[in-house]
C-alpha cells in the first residue's frame, strides 16, 4: 500500500484510518481514500490541541460584555412607525425579486430520533404535512402576495442529501418550480477520539459528520449558490432552521430593517422566558454584536436583572437571520482573506469499530465532533441589526421526541397561532386552559400566513365553517 495520502496520514499519526486497508475491496479502498482526501490533517491536529487538550472554551473572552441593543416589537412598546417603514422597504425588495429563502437542513436530528431527514417530518396538526411542505407553502404565499419569484436554497448534508432531493422531486416541489429550488450539500468533518485519533465508522469509512450550520456560509459559496444569487439579482437570504414551522419564512419588516441598516447579517430575538432557557444570548462587546451560547454565559450574567427586575441579558437567539450576498461571499470564500469561523467541540457517542473491525456502539461519549455555528459570523458583520419578534408567531422548534420542543408542543403552538388569527378576525374559539383549541385547527399558508392575510381570506368566505368542529383551511 503505497499511496501518498496514506503516507500523509501515517506521518500525522493517523495511520489507524487505514488499518484494515489490506482487507478492503478496491471499491471500499476508493471510498475510504475519497473521504480521507476531504480531511485537513493540520486543522484536525490544531483543533485537537486547542479544543480537546486545551481548555474547552479557551476562545471565549467575556470582558466588557453588554446586552446587544435591539429594535423593540410594537407589541412591546416599539415605535410602530419604524416598523411600517421597514416593512415598506422589505416589500419593495420582495417585489423587485431581491430576496431568496434559505433553510439549513443538514443536521442529523438525533434528539428527535426520526429515521428520515428532519424536513420530511410530519408536523401539521391535521394533515401531517412535512416541514418542507409548510415552508414551500409559505414561499408560494409570499410569491403570490408580492408577484415575484422567491428562489429557495436548501442546505443538506451527505447524511440526508439524496433523500431530501428525492422527496422534494417526488412531491413536485410542493407547487414551486423545480428550477427555483436549489439543494446543496454542506461540508463534513471527521470525529476524533479523546487522544486525537480520527475514528472509523466501519472498516472502510471514516466517522464523518456535517460541519455545523456555520458551514452554510462556505457551502453557499462552494456550491455555486451565491453565483445563482448573482445571476438572479438576489441581494438577501432569509435564513431559518428546518425544525421550526412557525417561522415567518419571508418577513418583509425584518428584510426591510436589514436593508435599511446596510447590514451584512441581521438577527431576530425573543425575550428569554427564564434565565436558564437554552437559547444563545445576543451580546455586545466593543462595537461588535455576538451570540453567547447558553452553556457559556456566566451564571452571574445569566441572572443579572435591571432596575425593573427584567433580565439584563434578555435577547434570546432563535436562529433566524438575514444574510447579504456580499457578506456571504466575504465569509464563505476560500482565499486567505476570508475569515474562518471557529469550531466548537461536542462530545458524542460515536459508533465505531474495534481492532478486529467489529462494530462498537458506545454507551458514553467516546469522541469529539467539530461544528461551526452560523451566529459566530455576526461579529464579522460591519453593520448588523437585531429585531424583536414574538415567540408565538415565529418560534416553536421540533427538537425532541417528547416534552419541551416536541411534535406535541409544536402542533399546539401552530394551533394557538391559528386561534389568535381567528380571534383577530372577530371569532371565538373554545380553548383549554393553555389556549389550545378543543377541536383541531389547521390553516395552510395559502389560505393565510399572518393575521392580516388570514382575516382577508376569512372575511371573503361566504359560508363560514362551524367553529365547534375540526377546522381545516388548506
Ligand atoms: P440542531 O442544533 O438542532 O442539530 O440544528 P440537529 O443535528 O438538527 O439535531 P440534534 O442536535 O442532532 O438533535 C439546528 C439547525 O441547524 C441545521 C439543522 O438541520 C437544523 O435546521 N444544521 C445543524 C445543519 O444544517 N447542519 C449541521 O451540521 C448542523
Amino acid at each position: 500500500m503505497s499511496h501518498s495520502l496514506i503516507e500523509q496520514f501515517k506521518e500525522a499519526g493517523q495511520g489507524q484510518v487505514f488499518k484494515f486497508w489490506d482487507k478492503l475491496s478496491p471499491t471500499e479502498q476508493a471510498a475510504l481514500l475519497e473521504e480521507a482526501a476531504e480531511i485537513d490533517l493540520a486543522e484536525i491536529d490544531s483543533l485537537f490541541q486547542s479544543l480537546v487538550q486545551g481548555s474547552h472554551d479557551a476562545h471565549q473572552d467575556f470582558s466588557g460584555l453588554a446586552p446587544a441593543p435591539y429594535v423593540a416589537h410594537p407589541a412591546h412598546g416599539g415605535d410602530q412607525a419604524l416598523w411600517v417603514d421597514a416593512r415598506k422597504r422589505g416589500e419593495e425588495a420582495l417585489s423587485n425579486g431581491k430576496v431568496a429563502a434559505f433553510v439549513v437542513a443538514g443536521g442529523q436530528g438525533t434528539r428527535l430520533g426520526y429515521d428520515k431527514p428532519k424536513g420530511l417530518f410530519p408536523v401539521t396538526p391535521i394533515h401531517q404535512k412535512s416541514l418542507f411542505q409548510v415552508f414551500a407553502e409559505k414561499i408560494l404565499a409570499a410569491e403570490k402576495t408580492y408577484s415575484t419569484t422567491i428562489p429557495w436554497f436548501i442546505m443538506t448534508s451527505n447524511v440526508n442529501h439524496q433523500d431530501t432531493a428525492d422527496f422534494l422531486e417526488s412531491n413536485g416541489f410542493f407547487g414551486l418550480k423545480s428550477d427555483q429550488v436549489h439543494c446543496f450539500r454542506q461540508g463534513r468533518m471527521p470525529a476524533i477520539d479523546l487522544n486525537g485519533k480520527i475514528l472509523l465508522s466501519s472498516k472502510h469509512s471514516i466517522a464523518m459528520s456535517p460541519d455545523g450550520h456555520g458551514g452554510s456560509l462556505r457551502a453557499l459559496v462552494r456550491s455555486g449558490a451565491t453565483q445563482i444569487m448573482e445571476e438572479n439579482g438576489i441581494d438577501v437570504l432569509s435564513y431559518f432552521q428546518v425544525d421550526n414551522p412557525l417561522v415567518k419564512v419571508i418577513d418583509p419588516a425584518f428584510i426591510g430593517f436589514h436593508l435599511q441598516s446596510g447590514a451584512g447579517m441581521s438577527s431576530k430575538m425573543i425575550p428569554k422566558a427564564y434565565p436558564e432557557e437554552k437559547v444563545g444570548v445576543f451580546c455586545k462587546q466593543g462595537e461588535k454584536n455576538l451570540v453567547i451560547e447558553y452553556s457559556d454565559l456566566p451564571e452571574d450574567l445569566m441572572h443579572e436583572t435591571d432596575e425593573n427586575g427584567q433580565l439584563k441579558f434578555l435577547a434570546g437567539s432563535i436562529a433566524i437571520h438575514t444574510l447579504s450576498k456580499d457578506f456571504i461571499n466575504q465569509m464563505g470564500g476560500s482565499d486567505s482573506s476570508s475569515p474562518s469561523l471557529p469550531f466548537h467541540r461536542a462530545d458524542k457517542k460515536i459508533p465505531t469499530v474495534d481492532d478486529a473491525g467489529h462494530p462498537v456502539k458506545p454507551e458514553s461519549p467516546n469522541g469529539v465532533k467539530f461544528e461551526m455555528f452560523v451566529f459566530d459570523a455576526l461579529p464579522f458583520s460591519e453593520k448588523t441589526i437585531v429585531i424583536e419578534t414574538q415567540r408565538s408567531t415565529d418560534f416553536s422548534p421540533v427538537k425532541n421526541a417528547e416534552g419541551l420542543d416536541s411534535p406535541k408542543t409544536c402542533k399546539e403552538d401552530q394551533m394557538k397561532e391559528f386561534v389568535s388569527w381567528l380571534s383577530a378576525a372577530g371569532e371565538t374559539v373554545a380553548v383549554d386552559a393553555n389556549g389550545v383549541p378543543l377541536q383541531p385547527i389547521e390553516v395552510s399558508a395559502l389560505f393565510g400566513y399572518d393575521e392580516a392575510s388570514f382575516s382577508k381570506s376569512w372575511n371573503a368566505l361566504t359560508d363560514k365553517p362551524d367553529l365547534s368542529q375540526t377546522l381545516d383551511l388548506t
